[in-house]
């Protein structure tokens, strides 16, 4: 699944670059309609993982984020987005300037955490992707299990 926007001069920061937040809404936007396309439910934003910024976006640019679903726990879905810019006054090819992961959890109609379905793997890819999902959901499973003791 993909979003695409140009880049406009109101969603520049000081320094004539495009505002880091704008991308991270757009991001954040672009996991949402993944997570709500697989679940069918509403969904909240619960965690960002690893969001780089590896290159400057300006204003004119067209940033294209594509959303793929990695791995699925019970209530929740790992989504990797990653952003693309293209300069549009050149003949180049779009380039990679972030990525991150997005848990979301799904919610029923009383807004609670609710059951999502299964994901299926078809490819090596994915597989490897969701591996990856898994053992982020672990390692922050264990980190909030230590959060509560303290
Ligand atoms: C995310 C939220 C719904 C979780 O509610 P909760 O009552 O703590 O839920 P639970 O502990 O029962 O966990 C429900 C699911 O969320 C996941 N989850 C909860 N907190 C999480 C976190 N910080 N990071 C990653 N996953 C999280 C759990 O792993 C579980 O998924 P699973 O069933 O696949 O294991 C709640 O913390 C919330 O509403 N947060 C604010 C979300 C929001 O407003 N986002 C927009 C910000 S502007």
């Amino acid at each position: 699944m993909s979003i695409g926007n140009m880049m406009q001069p109101d969603q520049a920061n000081v320094n004539g670059g495009v505002h880091g937040g704008e991308i991270m809404k757009m991001m954040d936007t672009c996991a949402g309609i993944v997570a709500r396309r697989h679940s069918r439910m509403s969904t909240v934003t619960a965690r960002v993982d690893e969001l780089e910024f590896l290159l400057p976006i300006r204003v004119g640019n067209l940033v294209t984020c594509h959303g793929q679903l990695t791995y699925v726990g019970k209530q929740s879905m790992d989504i990797l987005v990653t952003v693309m810019v293209e300069d549009l006054k050149k003949s180049e090819p779009s380039r990679m300037a972030l990525t991150a992961y997005f848990t979301m959890v799904a919610l029923d109609e009383n807004g609670l955490p609710t059951e999502v379905p299964r994901l299926i793997i078809e490819t090596e890819e994915e597989q490897r992707l969701y591996d990856e999902g898994e053992s982020r959901y672990k390692a922050h499973k264990e980190k909030r299990k230590n959060w509560t003791k303290d």
